[in-house]
C-alpha cells in the first residue's frame, strides 16, 4: 500500500464551479497573498521565452544546423524553457489534438465522471493533485494518461469520444515521441556528450511518455488564485501545446514571473527535474576544474540546465486549454551520478532515486515550487 487509495475529501470539478455562474470562488481556491498573481515585481512585458526554428536541424554538421544547436544551448541555460517552430510536427495534427479535446471536455459531465482519477495512478479525468487533506486547490481539471510504455497504455484509461480521439491521441503521441528524441540528441551534443548519452540513460527504446491536458476553466477572481501552482516538472523533457488564443504559462526569470506569448503553432519545450539530476560525464567540452567547488556542483547536479519553476494564471473572460507531452525516463532506472565522481569527500547531491519513486513523492505533497527537489538533497550537502 502506497498511501494513495483515495482522495482525501470529494472531489469538485472547477469547470462546474465555474459554469455555475459563481460570483466568488471558494475559499479552497484563495491562494495565500504571495502566491497571488500580482504578488511579484511587476513583469517585463516584452520579454519571451526564446523562439527557435528547427528548420535547420539536420545530422549533418551544417553551419545552420550548429547555430540552432547554439540558440538551444543558450536557451536551456538561460531559461531553461525555449518555443521551437518548423518542428516537423504537421500544424493540422496538432489543432485536431487540441479541439479533440476541448471536445472531451465540453462533454456532459456523466460522460468524463466514467473516467475519474484516484492518486494510485491519477490515470484518468482528475481536478487536484496532491492529497493532503484541506489543501488550497488550483483552478483546473485536467486528463491524464500513459502513453508509453506499451505495458502502461491502456485504450480503456483514455476517452472513448469525441469520435477518433483515441486515434488522434495515439497519432500525436508518435510524433511527439519523435520529437522529443531529436531534441535529447541536441541536448546531449549540447553537453559534450555522445548523441544518445541522454536517451540511454533514459532507458534507450524504453522511456516512459505521459500526457496531461489541463483544462482552465474562467475563473470569476482570477487575482485570487492559479490554474497551476508554482512547480517544476518531475519528468526528463516536457512538450508542451499552449492554448493558441489564450495566454496563461508564466516562467520564473529572475525573480519575475514571465508570460508566455505563444507563436503560432509552436510548442514549448522546458527541461525536467530529471535531466537537472543527470549528471555529466568528464568528457566533453565542459570547462573542468577539479579542484573548485563549483565544478563538484555542476557536474552533480548538473546546474548547467536547470528544471525551472513555472505556473499558470487563469482569466475571466476564456477558458484555456493545454496538452503537457512528458517525455521521461524508464520507471526504474536509479537516476544518479556517474559513479566515477562520487567519493567519500565528493558526495552526491542527491540520493539515487527511480523515476516511480521520485514521482510518488511529488505526488504526495502535490505542486511546491522547487522546494522539492531541494529536499532530496541528501542531509550533508546542506
Ligand atoms: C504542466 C504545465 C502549463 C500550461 O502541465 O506541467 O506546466 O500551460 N502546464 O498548462
Ligand atoms: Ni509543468
Amino acid at each position: 500500500m502506497n498511501g494513495l487509495q483515495d482522495w482525501p475529501e470529494p472531489i469538485v470539478r472547477v469547470q462546474s464551479l465555474s459554469e455555475s455562474g459563481l460570483p466568488m470562488i471558494p475559499d479552497r481556491y484563495v491562494k495565500p497573498l504571495s502566491d497571488r498573481p500580482s504578488s511579484n515585481r511587476p513583469e517585463n512585458g516584452d520579454a519571451n521565452i526564446p523562439i527557435i526554428d528547427l528548420t535547420g536541424l539536420t545530422d549533418d554538421e551544417t553551419e545552420l544546423s550548429r547555430s540552432t544547436m547554439d540558440q538551444i544551448s543558450s536557451a536551456c541555460r538561460d531559461w531553461g524553457f525555449f518555443q521551437v517552430v518548423n518542428h516537423g510536427v504537421s500544424p493540422g495534427l496538432m489543432d485536431q489534438a487540441r479541439e479533440t479535446w476541448r471536445g472531451f471536455f465540453h462533454l456532459p459531465m456523466e460522460i468524463k465522471q466514467a473516467y475519474a482519477n484516484s492518486p494510485k495512478t491519477y490515470e484518468g479525468y482528475g481536478s487536484r493533485l496532491g492529497i493532503e487533506k484541506g489543501a488550497i486547490l488550483d483552478w483546473s481539471d485536467y486528463y491524464y494518461l500513459h502513453y508509453l510504455p506499451l505495458t502502461l497504455k491502456d485504450y480503456n484509461k483514455w476517452p472513448g469520444s469525441p469520435d477518433y480521439c483515441r486515434e488522434v491521441i495515439d497519432e500525436y503521441g508518435k510524433e511527439l515521441v519523435k520529437l522529443g528524441g531529436r531534441i535529447m540528441k541536441v541536448l546531449s551534443i549540447n553537453l559534450g556528450l555522445n548523441e544518445s548519452h541522454l536517451q540511454n540513460a533514459f532507458g534507450g527504446e524504453n522511456i516512459g511518455a505521459c500526457v496531461r491536458v489541463n483544462f482552465y476553466p474562467k475563473c470569476p477572481q482570477p487575482d485570487l488564485t492559479l490554474g497551476l501552482s508554482s512547480h517544476s516538472d518531475p519528468g526528463g523533457l516536457t512538450i508542451l501545446l499552449p492554448d493558441h488564443e489564450v495566454p496563461g504559462l508564466q516562467v520564473r526569470k529572475d525573480g519575475r514571473w514571465i508570460t508566455v506569448k505563444p507563436a503560432r503553432h509552436a510548442f514549448i519545450v522546458n527541461i525536467g527535474d530529471q535531466i537537472q539530476l543527470q549528471p555529466q560525464t568528464q568528457s566533453g567540452t565542459l570547462n573542468l576544474e577539479p579542484e573548485s567547488k563549483s565544478f563538484e556542483f555542476k557536474v552533480l547536479s548538473n546546474a548547467n540546465y536547470k528544471s525551472v519553476e513555472h505556473r499558470v494564471i487563469v482569466n475571466s473572460g476564456m477558458e484555456r486549454l493545454s496538452l503537457a507531452f512528458f517525455y521521461n525516463p524508464k520507471s526504474d532506472i536509479p537516476i544518479k551520478p556517474v559513479r566515477e565522481l562520487v567519493s567519500a569527500d565528493k558526495p552526491a547531491l542527491y540520493p539515487p532515486m527511480t523515476f516511480d519513486e521520485y514521482r510518488l513523492f511529488i505526488r504526495l505533497n502535490g505542486p511546491k515550487g522547487k522546494s522539492q527537489v531541494e529536499s532530496l538533497k541528501s542531509p550533508r550537502c546542506h
